[in-house]
């Protein structure tokens, strides 16, 4: 048995994504499944190292998922050639320092989006990583859901004729904190400028990559932010102001004429079929996709309503959608693009979300912030 044994450095997941998707949903389930098998006598095998500031809090989260290995001193993990792989999930603004620390230590590096909150910023990172010849990656999970992978295969088999418009809107509603019984519910950072939070550069980072890989090039933008709710209660129980947008109103032309709109928001509460719902619309059929289920309704299928609000609507417009099967076994949409990152850095399999892709995400979203600002139409 041929065994590629990767030590990975990770970086600042004693927070939400870090230990939910990243450590207990990836990477110890791929270590509990024994690694990524390549071919009957060849894998890929993970060996954990924890890293952050908090040592009480290290120590806790290694214990209960069974990793021996945790520092809170980040240079001799790095300094020991064991751990090929950096990944972090710190908050956004800390990404830099340590994405730099790791190029320079010669590591492959993954990480969290976005990767900055500026596109200058964030090219700047991939830059580095090139120069120092370093393999590197970008979470672009949205990718792997199931939903969207059983569009992607609508499209490929040309169920929809011509797509002409998507409509997305993900959101719902964020407790603040404010109300009793009902404790805060993100962290208090995704709501302050000053620390890299609001919507805007959070989701438009998802629609990007999910826009140019499932329907095309995006063109133009224009985009309006809010911020609805000006003050919530930090993880202190003190309030603070918001200062960050939000909710995100955003349009999208891309190269082939399909228009995109994609409402983000965390405040909204949902009556919809899941927390993500996208719409798509082409002359022979649409679709309804959201992150497990994905409906569809052929031209065939397609009722012939008549607008007549004086008389109740005789037709049931739920009905008459197929649901897509569930073609095969969908594993966490996280962990797929980790096995797919483990795969480019042991055995140079290629691997097209690098932090130069990532970097157009960040771009969407300043472009989109300066829609807002500018009250105009803005091209990529
Ligand atoms: N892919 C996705 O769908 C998705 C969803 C939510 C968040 N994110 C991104 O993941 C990142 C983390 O978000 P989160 O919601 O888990 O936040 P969080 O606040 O729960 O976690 C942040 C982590 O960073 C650590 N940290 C903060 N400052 C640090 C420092 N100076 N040194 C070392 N560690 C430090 C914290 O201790 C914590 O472990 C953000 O960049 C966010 O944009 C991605």
């Amino acid at each position: 048995m041929k065994e590629h044994k990767l030590g990975i450095i990770m970086n600042g997941v004693t927070g939400r994504m870090g230990t939910n998707q990243h450590l207990i949903r990836s990477i110890c389930a791929i270590r509990d499944q024994g690694g990524v098998q390549i071919s009957p006598n060849e894998r890929i095998t993970v060996d954990p190292i924890l890293t952050g500031r908090n040592e009480d809090k290290l120590k806790a989260l290694a214990e209960n998922n069974g990793v021996s290995r945790w520092t809170t001193n980040l240079d001799e993990a790095l300094a020991d050639s064991e751990n090929q792989i950096f990944f972090d999930a710190s908050s956004t603004l800390h990404r830099a320092r340590f994405v730099e620390m790791a190029a320079k230590a010669g590591k492959a590096v993954y990480c969290e989006k976005p990767t900055a909150v500026t596109t200058e910023e964030a090219l700047r990172l991939a830059q580095i990583c090139e120069d120092f010849g370093i393999k590197n990656g970008v979470v672009q999970d949205k990718l792997w859901l199931p939903g969207i992978r059983k569009l992607k295969k609508l499209i490929k088999d040309g169920f929809f004729g011509e797509i002409l418009s998507v409509r997305g809107e993900f959101g719902y509603w964020v407790f603040t904190g404010v109300d009793e019984g009902q404790p805060a519910q993100r962290p208090s950072w995704n709501y302050r400028k000053e620390d890299g939070g609001g919507i805007m550069i959070d989701m438009l980072c998802h629609w990007r990559y999910l826009v140019d890989n499932v329907f095309g090039s995006i063109k133009s933008i224009s985009c309006r932010g809010a911020t609805h709710v000006a003050e919530r209660i930090d993880e202190q129980g003190n309030p603070y102001k918001c200062t960050a947008d939000d909710s995100c109103y955003a349009t999208m032309e891309l190269e082939n004429g399909i228009i995109c709109q994609f409402n983000s928001s965390w405040t909204v509460r949902v009556r919809r079929d899941d927390l993500f719902v996208m719409q798509v619309d082409g002359n022979k059929g649409s679709a309804v996709v959201g992150l497990r289920e994905c409906r569809t309704q052929s031209i065939g299928e397609t009722p012939r309503p008549v607008w007549n609000p004086d008389v109740v609507q005789s037709i049931d417009f739920h009905e008459g959608w197929k649901t897509v099967e569930e073609g095969e076994e969908y594993d966490n949409a996280f962990k797929v693009e980790w096995e797919l990152f483990l795969r480019h850095v042991a055995l140079n399999e290629p691997f097209p979300y690098d932090l130069r892709s990532g970097a157009k995400g960040v771009e969407l979203a300043e472009l989109g912030l300066n829609s807002w600002k500018a009250k105009k139409w803005i091209d990529l």
